[in-house]
């Protein structure tokens, strides 16, 4: 099986990690960055630490509007397609990457494969929203990390025989890190942290981002945390403030570091008491490294995080994010929300039936 995997963006590299170990060297896996994602340590840190191999195409996409970094991804997943012949495409995530090659992929090469289908926030106005639905929409196979995200593609009108529940592939990543980080990663000492007793916060998300008085109002409410608060600044974010003026106020009221590699943000994730988030995935993660997550917007897609009391959405409202941070860490038993860390190998397995072709018998119909 050949299969051309295209990544981009950050969140992109981890899920690629997990499905590049389970391809193995049984298939061929040619990867593609669109470079929509291109300082270090957004991207070259993540190929060094999980040794992914040096994409064999690379776009230079770069950041620019909505429609034009799509569209150059769309132009040059084509152009990998028409040269490689892959027997699928393999998208991974929401982000305009994933778009872009969905468009060329559903019209140019044999299947087009989403990995992480069937998220919704129901908020149109997340990029990311729209470009999970038209990929899923355009999608020949999905691969869904729950029952209730197939249980959305059912109600949407997407046949069944196309979705399968294989669990979450940054749960196969996280196994895969979690011990790794604790044995090499210095983070902490970097820092000057000490596990259990600092928050640990992101926030990217344009919605936030763009919005100078949420950005502050998340922002103040974070720096009147008892503990240390340690943010590691996305690019976008650190613009913003600088832009709003404000980037020397909060560099004094809270620990604001560069982006951090994979293996240094899962340890800090581990050993945070709390984190507060916008991201996608750091949400599934804090669950998987038992980490009470504060959600900062309003509406998640990773709801049964929430439901079972490991996750509080609490948008940009200071009076939420101080109880959250306050409030005691959930006890009991944790249910098992998305899969047993085998969702890499579960869809190669799906892969394999479906595009290796059985052998032919070569007797004649008679000699059988
Ligand atoms: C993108 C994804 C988002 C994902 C996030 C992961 C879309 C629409 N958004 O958001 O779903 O959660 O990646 O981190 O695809 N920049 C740099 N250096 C870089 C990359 C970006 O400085 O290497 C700056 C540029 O100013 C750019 C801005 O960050 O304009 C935003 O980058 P972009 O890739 O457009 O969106 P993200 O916010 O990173
Ligand atoms: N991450 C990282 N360093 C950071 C912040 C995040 O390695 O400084 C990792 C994190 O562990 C997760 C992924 O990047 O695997 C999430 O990316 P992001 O929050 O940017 O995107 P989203 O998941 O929201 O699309």
């Amino acid at each position: 099986m050949k299969v051309l995997s295209v990544v981009g963006a950050r969140p992109q590299f981890v899920k690629e990690f997990a499905l590049g170990r389970a391809l193995g060297d049984d298939h061929e896996e040619v990867l593609l960055h669109t470079g929509q994602h291109y300082d270090a340590e957004l991207s070259a840190v993540f190929f060094d630490e999980l040794g992914i191999p040096e994409p064999d195409y690379q776009l230079g996409v770069g950041s620019d509007t909505h429609g034009r970094q799509t569209a150059e991804c769309v132009v040059g997943v084509e152009e990998a397609i028409e040269s490689e012949s892959p027997d699928c495409v393999l998208v991974y995530g929401d982000t305009n990457s994933t778009l872009g090659a969905a468009v060329a992929a559903s019209k140019s090469a044999p299947e087009l494969v989403h990995v992480e289908s069937g998220l919704r926030s129901y908020d149109r106005e997340m990029p990311e929203e729209v470009n999970r639905v038209l990929t899923d929409h355009a999608a020949d196979v999905l691969f869904a990390p729950s029952e209730r995200a197939a249980e959305t593609l059912r109600e949407e009108g997407i046949p069944d025989e196309r979705v399968h529940v294989v669990g979450d592939v940054q749960y196969d990543a996280i196994l895969a890190a979690r011990e790794h980080a604790r044995s090499v990663s210095t983070v902490l000492d970097d820092i000057g942290l000490s596990p259990g007793e600092f928050v640990l916060a992101t926030v990217h998300r344009p919605r936030n981002t763009d919005d100078p008085e949420r950005l502050t109002a998340i922002l103040d409410a974070l720096a009147s945390a008892d503990s240390e608060v340690v943010v590691p600044v996305h690019p976008r974010t650190e613009d913003r403030l600088r832009g709003y003026g404000h980037w020397e106020e909060y560099a004094e009221r809270l620990r604001l570091v560069d982006p951090v590699g994979y293996l240094d943000f899962v340890r800090l994730l581990d050993a945070a008491a709390r984190v507060a988030t916008d991201s996608g995935g750091v949400q599934k993660e804090a669950f998987f490294l038992d980490t009470f997550c504060l959600t900062l917007r309003e509406e998640t897609e990773w709801v049964e995080t929430v439901e079972c009391g490991w996750n509080a959405l609490v948008g940009a409202d200071p009076d939420r994010i101080a109880t959250g941070l306050a409030a005691p860490t959930p006890g009991g038993s944790k249910p098992s929300l998305y899969g047993d860390g085998t969702a890499a190998t579960r869809i190669v397995d799906v892969l394999e039936a479906r595009l290796t072709p059985d052998e032919v018998d070569p007797n004649p119909i008679r000699d059988r």
